[in-house]
C-alpha cells in the first residue's frame, strides 16, 4: 500500500526525483564529510587513528597533499559546510519551483478534466465536491509531494549518518540497528491508522463544501423562510467530524514524534554503558559516535514524520486520480475533426432518442425535426418534455443515445463540435451571469471590444441603470457582483441576451430567454430579434404563446414525443394540442 502511494506520488514529478535525489546525496556527502572533520579534532592523533573511518580523513588529506594540522581540518570542516549550504540551497531553489509547477499542473490538468467531460456526465457531479478537488485536495496532494521530497532528503541524511559510525565501529552500529525494529513497528501502525483517516477527511471535505456552496447558493430560499439552522446545521456537523479527524491527526502526530526519542536515548545509554565498562574504547570516540548515532536517530523521525504527512496526502491524491480518471473516461472526443459546419444550411434531427444515464423513462423518443436556415423554429410543450434537451442537441452540447443529426446534410459526429458551438448564441434557460463589469459580461473578456456596439446593445436593452456604478465614467463599466444576484432575474436574462446579440451568430437559441421580463420589455425584445429574422435562424422555447406567433414552424412536444408542428396559424386550425394551450392562455 505504502509502496503504491510512493510509486503514484513519485511518478507526479517523475525524473526531477531523481535530480533531487542526486543533489541531496551530494550534500549528505558533503556534509558527512565536515562532520567526519569533528573526529581528528578530537582524537589526539589521527596519523595513527585505525578506524575505517580515520584511514579516510588520512586519504583525503593526503589527496590534497596537506598535513593533518588543526587548522587544515578546520579549513576543511568549513570547506564542507559551504559545499554543503550550496547544494541545500541549490535543492530548495530547484524544489520550489518543482513544487510551484507541480501545483500549476496538476490543478490545470483538474480543470481541464472537468471542462472536456461530456456534460451529461459532468451534471452528475455537485459543485461543492468539484470546487474542493480543484482547490484544497490539489493543495493536499502538492503538500503529500513536498513531503515525499523531504522524506528522501532525511533517508539520505539518515543513511550518511549511520554510514559514517558503521565505518568508525561496526559492531557497535549495526546492534543499534535492533532500535528501528520497535521503530518501524510503531510507525506501521501510525502509518495505517493516518491512511484510512485520510480517505475519511476527504470525503468529509467533499460533503462539507458541497452543503457550503448549496446554502450559499439558495440562500435568498434559507433566510426568507427561516430554515438557515437546518441548513447550517448540516454544515456544522460535517465541520465536527473533520475537527476530530484533525484531533486525531494532531495525537497520532505526536505519538510519531516523541514516542520513539525515549527509545533512542535508552539504546543510546545502554551502548555506552556496555562500550566504556567492557570494551577499550576511548570516551571520546563513543561520545563522537553517539552524536553521529543521535543525529541518524533525528533524520529518522523526520522521515517518519514525513511519511506520516505524505500517508496523510494519499486520501487527496486517489480522490484526484479517481476524479480525473472518471471525467477523462467520458471525455468528449473532440476536436480533431477538420469538418467546419456550414451554418448557413437546415439542420435534422432524424429519429432522435435521449435517454438520460438513470433516467427512468427516455427524454426524446424517435422525433424528426427540421429547422431550415434563416428560419424561426418554435418548441413548445409542457415542463419536461424535452425542449432544452433538443436545444442541448442542436448545439452539440449533449449527443443523441441513437438517430443522427446533421447540418447541410453532414452529420454532427464528423464536424467539429467546437466549430459548431463558436457559431451559435445560447440563451440558456438558467441566465448565466458572470463576476464582472457589464462590459466584461458581453464580451467574455475580449481584449479588444466593440465598446460603441456594447452600448448601444445595452441601451436597446434598457440595461443601463444596472450593477454598481463603477469610478470608471462610462456604464458599461458598472460591475454585476455577487453572481449577478443583486440583479433581478429579468435584468439576468436581458443581459444573457444582450451577449449573444454582441456575439451575433448564425443560429441564436433562445430557452425561455424573455421568460421573466413584463409585456413591454418582452415586446421590446421581440421587435429587435423579428427585426433580424431572415438574417439568421433562431430556435425558440417559450411556455408564454404569444412570443411564437410569428414563427415560421411551431413543433409541440409531449413527453419527448412530437404531437403537431406547423405554422400558428395552421396549429389553430388544426384544432389541437397547441389550439387547447393557446386557449387556456388566452392572450
Ligand atoms: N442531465 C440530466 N440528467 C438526467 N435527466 C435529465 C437531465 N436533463 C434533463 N433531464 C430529464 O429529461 C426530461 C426533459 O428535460 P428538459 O430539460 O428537456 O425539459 P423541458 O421541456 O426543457 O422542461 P422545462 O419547460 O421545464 O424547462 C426531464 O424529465 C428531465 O428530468
Ligand atoms: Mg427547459
Amino acid at each position: 500500500m505504502i509502496i503504491t502511494s510512493l510509486r503514484l506520488f513519485a511518478s507526479q514529478i517523475g525524473w526531477r526525483l531523481g535530480v533531487l535525489f542526486f543533489i541531496a546525496l551530494s550534500a549528505g556527502i558533503a556534509e558527512g564529510f565536515g562532520v567526519s572533520m569533528i573526529l581528528p579534532l578530537l582524537e589526539s592523533d589521527i596519523g595513527r587513528s585505525e578506524t575505517t573511518l580515520g584511514k579516510l580523513i588520512r586519504a583525503i588529506f593526503n589527496l590534497v597533499e596537506l598535513p593533518t594540522t588543526g587548522t587544515n581540518i578546520l579549513i576543511m570542516l568549513v570547506l564542507f559546510f559551504f559545499v554543503r549550504a550550496i547544494l541545500f540551497i541549490g535543492q530548495t531553489w530547484y524544489q520550489a519551483g518543482l513544487l510551484a509547477n507541480h501545483l500549476s499542473d496538476i490543478r490545470g490538468k483538474l480543470i481541464r478534466s472537468i471542462f472536456n467531460t461530456d456534460y451529461v456526465h459532468l451534471t452528475k457531479y455537485d459543485a461543492g465536491y468539484l470546487t474542493n478537488g480543484v482547490v484544497r485536495e490539489i493543495e493536499s496532494v502538492n503538500h503529500g509531494v513536498r513531503m515525499l521530497i523531504d522524506l528522501m532528503v532525511a533517508l539520505v541524511m539518515a543513511s550518511v549518518y549511520i554510514l559514517l559510525p558503521v565505518l568508525m565501529q561496526p559492531v557497535i552500529t549495526i546492534s543499534l540497528f535492533a532500535l528501528a525494529i520497535p521503530i518501524a513497528g510503531l510507525s506501521y501502525v501510525m502509518i495505517q491508522k493516518t491512511r484510512r483517516l485520510s480517505i475519511r477527511l476527504t470525503e468529509i471535505h467533499g460533503r462539507q463544501e458541497s452543503f457550503f456552496i448549496e446554502g450559499i447558493r439558495n440562500a435568498k430560499y434559507v433566510k426568507a423562510t427561516g430554515r438557515v439552522k437546518v441548513i447550517s446545521s448540516r454544515m456544522v456537523s460535517e465541520t465536527n467530524r473533520v475537527s476530530e479527524i484533525f484531533r486525531k491527526f494532531f495525537i497520532l502526530g505526536g505519538i510519531t514524534r516523541y514516542a520513539p526519542e525515549p527509545l533512542v536515548v535508552f539504546v543510546m545509554a545502554a551502548v555506552i554503558i556496555i562500550y566504556t565498562r567492557g570494551f577499550d574504547h576511548s570516551i571520546t570516540e563513543i561520545l563522537f559516535l553517539m552524536f553521529l548515532f543521535y543525529q541518524s536517530a533525528k533524520n529518522m523521525l523526520k522521515v517518519q514524520s514525513s511519511l506520516r504527512q505524505f500517508i496523510e496526502a494519499t486520501g487527496s491524491l486517489r480522490l484526484y486520480e479517481k476524479l480525473r480518471n472518471d471525467l477523462d473516461i467520458h471525455a468528449i472526443k473532440d476536436d480533431s475533426r477538420e469538418n467546419k459546419p456550414n451554418l448557413d444550411a437546415p439542420i435534422n434531427l432524424s429519429n432522435i432518442t435521449v435517454n438520460y444515464p438513470n433516467a427512468a423513462t427516455a427524454a426524446l423518443t424517435q422525433i424528426d425535426l427540421r429547422i431550415p436556415n434563416r428560419s424561426t423554429v418554435a418548441l413548445v410543450g409542457a415542463s419536461g418534455s424535452g425542449k432544452t434537451t433538443i436545444a442541448n442537441l442542436v448545439c452539440g452540447l449533449i449527443i443523441p443515445s441513437s438517430g443522427e443529426i446533421s447540418i447541410d446534410g453532414v452529420s454532427y459526429d464528423s464536424i467539429s463540435t467546437q466549430a459548431l458551438q463558436q457559431s451559435i448564441g445560447y440563451v440558456t434557460q438558467e441566465s448565466a451571469v458572470f463576476n464582472g463589469s457589464l462590459l466584461e459580461n458581453v464580451t467574455l473578456w475580449h481584449p479588444e471590444p466593440d465598446i460603441e456596439r456594447v452600448s448601444d446593445i445595452l441601451i436597446q436593452l434598457d440595461l443601463k441603470n444596472i450593477g454598481a456604478s463603477s469610478e470608471k465614467k462610462d456604464f458599461i463599466n458598472n460591475i454585476v457582483g455577487g453572481d449577478g444576484a443583486q440583479l433581478s432575474g429579468g435584468e439576468r436574462q436581458r443581459l444573457s441576451i444582450a451577449r449573444e446579440l454582441y456575439r451575433n451568430p448564425k443560429l441564436m437559441i433562445l430557452d425561455e430567454a424573455t421568460s421573466a421580463l413584463d409585456s413591454e420589455l418582452e415586446l421590446k425584445i421581440d421587435e429587435l430579434l423579428e427585426s433580424q429574422k431572415g438574417s439568421k435562424t433562431f430556435l425558440i422555447i417559450a411556455h408564454r404563446l404569444s412570443t411564437v406567433r410569428n414563427a415560421d414552424l411551431i413543433y409541440v412536444l409531449h413527453e419527448g414525443i412530437v404531437t403537431e408542428s406547423g405554422t400558428f396559424n395552421e396549429l389553430i386550425s388544426a384544432n389541437g394540442e397547441f389550439a387547447q394551450m393557446v386557449k387556456m392562455q388566452s392572450f
